[in-house]
């Protein structure tokens, strides 16, 4: 296999929970992914990123792993995920693992054995700290998932860390043991079949040993002060060496809180890191504008902003490390509400536009499973429709603690909440959208009815065919995998507008970011040369482009 397939992969997510349904319980399983083997072929992906489905009690969905070897009982059996590898596999899908080794669950025998005794032996797995002054947690760190980040243990006088929820209690990375360990669980997989790793939070196994308070920033920002610690780089080259060196898997690191130049460090091709990180500069809310409760009430980002964010980006790596193109995935609100404008009369074009933008980038695109059908926010009015940890946890402060109204928390729920992401995929107009014959764990979004893969499948002009042929592109034309990139029309505050050109072969994208008419301006005119590519109308624009407009040009230079 070419070392660097990875390159010209794209790659889809699922949310096994939110996926597909094979007995009625409400909850998606693995038969399931299975049973759509066929669709994920169509549709043209490589790679299926699979978020967790190790067993797991579930405070997280997944995110907190109890047992790495096993699978969650509401998903199946192992023998249910080797025939779902198998049937990828015949089908030329690859499987990306999703793997949580930054914490595990409080219910994995390590925590349950480390929180016996000080002296256990799986004490120094973990991160146990004596109280500071006045019984107090030792630092101030706060959870990603609102409060400390250090929950007291009564039993054994220490309090332990948790970057995230109560239940997902951090490993600790110091201890070569336990590193042994994991990479042992990792080779397992790896002997099994599967063709990479998605992992979880990964700049953030490294903690600085002296614990130091960092800024005061409120609502879970601390983790600037925990992420990219000194010892990461090492660990990510004795993890590269222990498990992925010799096999040409996939990988992909999560790293909130990082910028191009560490990228390089974590994904430049001699470095034996990783292949690519997800970066998290984009999908944050506006950093120009930042909100007093972080991403909650942070206003969206205009054009401007995401372009110089992205375009830093496609600039920063073009010669050294690799980029991971995404809009959504089960942490994000649903891209099409967030960057597009989801009402009915736009809902189709700005999908497929930003489809466009991100997939004539140069890096490896992520779609996020009901992406490719423009799927959006549910927008759910009610908290006791919620069920994602961080969502309840900040409607919880936001509410109770800071005392602001109900109404306004909803909103920002309605916006940014995860669960957003989570609803069930939309299969057919049928009951319960064809994802299962039971209830579902989480309300579906009543617009299946007009927005499900079996309409869009027969539909020439659907979301669903445009990113069929957004993805049969790259795979058709190098230019759009290898191409450089430079950008057009740097100033300009509708269009995001760029070129990719390899040897003799040069692609012009052009984006309208907005629901007006806009004139094309006539420095680029000149370009708008050759083939129509792609676009999402059946005239392309030449002087103007109509809303969300989106044109793909390819000439040749000779
Ligand atoms: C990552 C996951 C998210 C999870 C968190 C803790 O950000 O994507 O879903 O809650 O890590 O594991």
């Amino acid at each position: 296999m070419e070392k660097n397939w990875w390159k010209h992969a794209v790659v889809y997510q699922i949310y096994p929970r939110s996926f597909a349904d094979s007995d009625g319980d409400g909850i998606g399983d693995l038969p399931g992914i299975t049973s759509k083997m066929d669709y994920l072929e169509e549709l043209g992906i490589d790679v299926i990123w699979l978020s967790p489905v190790y067993r797991s009690p579930n405070a997280d969905n997944g995110y907190d792993i109890s047992d790495y070897r096993d699978i969650m009982e509401e998903f199946g059996t192992m023998e249910d995920f080797d025939r779902m590898l198998e049937t990828a596999h015949a089908h030329g899908i690859k499987i990306m693992m999703d793997i949580v080794i930054n914490h595990t669950s409080d219910e994995h025998p390590w925590f349950t054995e480390s929180r016996q005794g000080r002296d256990n032996p799986f004490r120094d797995y973990y991160i146990w700290k004596d109280p500071g002054e006045n019984g107090t947690a030792p630092n101030r760190w706060e959870s990603s998932f609102s409060g400390s980040a250090w929950t007291y243990d009564e039993g054994t006088g220490q309090y332990y860390l948790h970057l995230f929820a109560e239940k997902q209690p951090d490993l600790n990375w110091e201890n070569e043991e336990m590193r042994q360990k994991l990479y042992e669980m990792m080779r397992w997989w790896r002997d099994k079949g599967v063709d990479g790793f998605r992992f979880d939070v990964i700049n953030l196994i490294s903690k600085d040993p002296a614990y130091p308070e960092g800024e005061e920033l409120g609502n879970g920002l601390t983790s600037h002060t925990c992420a990219n610690g000194p010892r990461i780089h090492e660990y990510l080259k004795e993890m590269n060496a222990a498990v992925l060196e010799g096999h040409s898997l996939i990988t992909v690191g999560e790293c909130p809180m990082v910028d191009e130049e560490m990228a390089k460090l974590y994904s430049g091709e001699d470095r034996n890191e990783l292949n690519m990180i997800f970066h998290f500069e984009h999908v944050s809310g506006s950093l120009k504008h930042p909100g007093k409760y972080g991403k909650w009430d942070a206003p969206a980002m205009d054009l401007p902003e995401l372009r110089d964010i992205l375009v830093r980006w496609q600039k920063g790596l073009a010669d050294e490390g690799w980029n991971s193109l995404y809009l959504s995935n089960h942490d994000q609100p649903r891209c099409v509400s967030r960057f597009g404008d989801d009402s009915a009369g736009y809902r189709d074009l700005s999908a497929k536009m930003l489809g466009t933008v991100m997939h004539m980038m140069r890096g490896t695109p992520y779609i996020y499973q009901g992406e490719e059908l423009g799927m959006t926010n549910p927008r759910f009015e009610k908290i006791d429709q919620y069920r994602d940890v961080e969502s309840l946890n900040i409607h919880h402060k936001l509410t109770v603690e800071e005392g602001l109204p109900e109404e306004q928390v909803m909103a920002y729920l309605k916006e940014v909440s995860r669960d957003n992401a989570r609803t069930p995929m939309q299969w057919d107009s049928g009951d319960n959208a064809g994802f299962s014959t039971g209830t579902p764990w989480i309300g579906i979004n009543p617009d299946y009815v007009e927005i499900n893969a079996e309409k869009e499948r027969k539909d020439p002009d659907s979301v669903f065919n445009y990113y069929r042929k957004l993805i049969r592109l790259r795979h058709e034309n190098d230019v759009i995998v290898e191409g450089r990139f430079d950008l057009l029309l740097p100033e300009d505050k509708n269009i995001f507008a760029y070129t990719r050109t390899l040897g003799e072969e040069k692609l012009v994208v052009l984006c309208n970011f907005s629901s007006k008419i806009v004139d094309i301006p006539e420095e680029i005119r000149g370009l708008l040369r050759g083939e129509v590519l792609i676009g999402n109308y059946k005239e392309a624009g030449k002087e103007y482009l109509k809303p969300y407009e989106a044109v793909v040009y390819k000439q040749s230079l000779r």
